[in-house]
């Protein structure tokens, strides 16, 4: 099995997480997206094993979803959990600003019935995530996106406008401490009692400052895209500050004995989480 996650090339560009108000065009974030969605959308299809062993499970388990309920899904690419949360019952609203996401996410919905409607909405604008309406949704998901997003204050900011009273979000992100793009996966021989053996470890070389980098997320994907690091306090901060309350995290990693594409793919590394999934929620 391959694993998805393959990080690249390491860039010296330190992020704050304030808008970059010059860039309110087609930014470069973006293009990168409009070039990968169709690689992406062909390797990812319904699940890929991060997505089906990992983060759907956790991600469904934090969400609780009861029938009926309504749900705001941001950065939905090709669309497959919200549509996966349609099945269970929801009624969901899917926003991506990848347009090339949004037709692909279209057409796999034509095909079947499910109630998903779909938007191109910047979740780094605050007037377009406002367009969503006022307190009209009971959750609010996001899966494998917040470390792609140039900021995510306007995000989290704007979620006490959209939820219901007490509403939850809950998002899925690379793990901020083990899965960064400055991490590195090694493999060391160890001596023990005359016996050789192999273990496996994380490196981590940065941490506690913000950082961008760009790499693969798809081994093979056609443009570099890019990934914005923040460590946990800024991560859980930003919630913090908009008011939302941390009530549920899990750090799925892969069982034991899984069996990965290369020595170092994520499978091998049952201690170490490669993502974590948590619950946020209105007090
Ligand atoms: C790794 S993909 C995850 C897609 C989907 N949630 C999933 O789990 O398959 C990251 C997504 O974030 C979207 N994205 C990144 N920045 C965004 C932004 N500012 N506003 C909306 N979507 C954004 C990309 O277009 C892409 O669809």
């Amino acid at each position: 099995m391959e694993s998805p996650i393959r990080r690249g090339r390491s860039e010296e560009a330190n992020v704050t997480d304030g808008r970059n108000e010059a860039d309110e065009g087609f930014s470069e974030v973006r293009r990168a997206w409009e070039e990968n969605a169709d690689f992406w959308d062909a390797r990812f299809g319904e699940g890929n094993a991060f997505q089906r062993v990992l983060i759907g499970p956790a991600t469904e388990r934090l969400l609780g979803l009861k029938p009926g309920e309504t749900v705001l899904d941001v950065a939905c690419g090709n669309g497959a959990f919200a549509r996966k949360m349609a099945e269970l019952g929801a009624t969901v609203v899917a926003c991506d600003f990848c347009e090339r996401f949004l037709e692909l996410a279209q057409e796999k919905s034509a095909a079947r019935p499910s109630a998903v409607t779909y938007l191109r909405i910047d979740a780094t604008k605050p007037a377009e995530l406002r367009t969503l309406g006022s307190r009209r949704f009971d959750a609010a998901v996001s899966t494998m996106a917040l470390m792609d997003m140039e900021a995510i204050e306007p995000l989290f900011s704007c979620l006490p406008e959209l939820l219901k009273p007490s509403g939850r979000f809950v998002f899925s992100v690379l793990h901020p401490s083990f899965a960064n793009d400055a991490c590195r996966l090694v493999l060391e021989e160890e001596k023990e009692n005359d016996r050789f053996t192999m273990a496996r470890a994380v490196k981590v070389r940065r941490y506690r400052r913000p950082f961008t980098s760009r790499g693969e997320g798809m081994i093979g994907q056609p443009a570099p895209q890019y990934y914005f690091h923040r460590p946990l306090s800024l991560l859980l901060g930003a919630g913090f500050r908009a008011g939302l309350v941390l009530d549920a995290l899990e750090e799925p990693g892969f069982d034991e004995g899984s069996v990965g594409a290369r020595p170092l793919s994520w499978e091998h590394f049952p201690e170490i989480p490669p993502v974590l999934v948590a619950r946020m929620r209105l007090r």
